[in-house]
């Protein structure tokens, strides 16, 4: 019997695999920008510390976490937890007073998997801890719009404010209070949340949920003076850079750390799972997990989601394998040349290509269009005796010859001048 991938869990194989490294490059490029520094934390991590960030009541901790009960270490579902745990052990902060960190890697949740929803995933998450200012949170979507539209990608940016706990108890209380009264339309999930996590039945998919909840109390009216303030600088940071978004009052996010500033890039393209990336502020959650009392914003994308996203947007036509030089040999010689001028070619950085097998020119022709190579050199037994090989251009079929005379080191240094010019 074979044996196939887990369920969730899936191989990310050859063209995939170049959207992924584009992707992942032109992240780093931006984030860098930004004066971000990776960071690089283990998989395994003790259960308490998800426990104790994300929250107990959350879906995440409840029932999708990959937990080795016997050793109290859980498979890391986000990245945050972990790069706070690291920057705390590690007193990053004494190192700068504020630090931009972010990190690239897999995450693991058992939840149903469906288009766009796995159990190992991957993210790549930013975090500035440090700083309290609004026009930080601005910057960080400004990023993650930067991103977008380098990536060619068409998404919009949704967001809110969750408050701080002077002002959400209240917002809290108010919420219960409407919800109760209208316990009876309410899904199943909703009813058993009503006191543990009310704030999640804003966001509820039940069609009746989403209807009863559109009169219910807003919490952008129920902030403090401090929590408005900030809202508004944040806006008005925002569109002094340019980024449009969207409010959206009913945006409250699975993971309990928030504070204040909420946000996603939200496509309606993928069905069900419409972030492909969310994040926001979460300014007590570093003390509470043992740290300096600073506070903290971060986001991440989830890398599957944009390349779901990439492909049906039709972003990654020019992400196409290709092989700088192939070498056709002919005759045993010409074979033996060519190999060490194949090794020469790529120390001088030409992705360089040859067939071993001793085919006729015609099938070692096609081997060359299938490797989307740019230029064939052509090497006969003859053609080495008379120190003379053939350079195809394999776009515009043009031949040259091309002299053997000199050494191979030699020709291997002229043949990138010709190819990259
Ligand atoms: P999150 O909303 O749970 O936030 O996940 C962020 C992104 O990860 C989502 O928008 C989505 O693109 C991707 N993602 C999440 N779950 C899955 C899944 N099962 N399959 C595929 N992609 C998925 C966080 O994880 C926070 N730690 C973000 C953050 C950073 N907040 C502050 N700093």
């Amino acid at each position: 019997m074979k044996i196939k991938a887990i369920n969730g869990f899936k191989d990310i194989l050859l063209d995939t695999v170049l959207r992924w490294q584009h992707i992942e490059q032109t992240a780093r490029d931006i984030f860098e920008r930004f004066g971000m520094r990776e960071i690089r934390t283990p998989i395994l991590e003790k259960t308490e510390l998800f426990s104790r960030s994300i929250g107990e009541a959350t879906d995440i901790v409840e029932k999708e976490m990959y937990t080795f009960t016997d050793k109290g270490i859980t498979m890391r579902p986000e990245a945050t937890a972990s790069l706070l745990r690291a920057f705390i052990e590690h007193g990053l902060h004494v190192l700068q007073p504020v630090q931009r960190l972010y990190t690239i890697g897999p995450m693991f949740r058992h939840e149903r998997p469906q288009k766009g929803r796995l159990r190992q995933f991957h993210q790549m998450d930013v975090e500035i801890i440090g700083a309290h200012e609004p026009q930080v949170d601005a910057e960080l979507m400004a990023m993650g719009q930067m991103l977008m539209d380098a990536l060619g990608l068409s998404v919009s940016l949704e967001i809110n404010s969750l408050g701080c706990p002077d002002c959400r108890p209240g917002f809290r209380a108010h919420l219960i209070k409407y919800l109760e009264e209208r316990k009876e339309d309410l899904c199943p999930d909703c009813r058993r949340r009503l006191t543990i996590n009310p704030l999640r039945t804003l966001d509820c998919k039940n069609r009746g949920c989403k209807a009863l909840v559109q009169d219910a109390p807003s919490i952008l009216d129920a902030l403090c003076n401090n929590c408005s303030e900030h809202f508004a600088a944040v806006e008005q940071t925002l569109n002094l850079l340019g980024v449009s978004y969207k409010k959206n009052r009913f945006m409250v996010r699975g993971l309990d750390y928030y504070t204040r500033t909420t946000f996603e890039f939200i496509t309606d393209e993928l069905g069900a799972q419409a972030a492909v990336g969310a994040g926001g502020r979460y300014d007590g959650l570093i003390r509470q997990l043992g740290g300096p009392d600073l506070p903290g914003i971060g986001f991440a994308l989830g890398i599957e989601r944009l390349v779901l996203l990439m492909t049906q947007q039709d972003n990654c036509k020019a992400l196409k394998p290709s092989t700088d030089l192939f070498i056709a040999a002919l005759g045993k010689e010409a074979a033996e040349y060519a190999a060490v001028l194949v090794h020469k070619c790529r120390e001088h950085n030409l992705k360089t290509a040859m067939d071993y097998s001793g085919r006729s020119l015609k099938a070692q022709m096609k081997q060359a269009a299938r490797t989307d190579s740019r230029y064939t050199l052509i090497i006969g037994d003859r053609e080495l005796s008379e120190k003379k090989a053939i350079l195809r251009n394999m776009q515009t079929q043009e031949q040259v010859t091309f002299p053997l005379g000199e050494s191979i080191e030699k020709q291997a240094k002229k043949l990138p001048i010709i190819i990259q010019s």
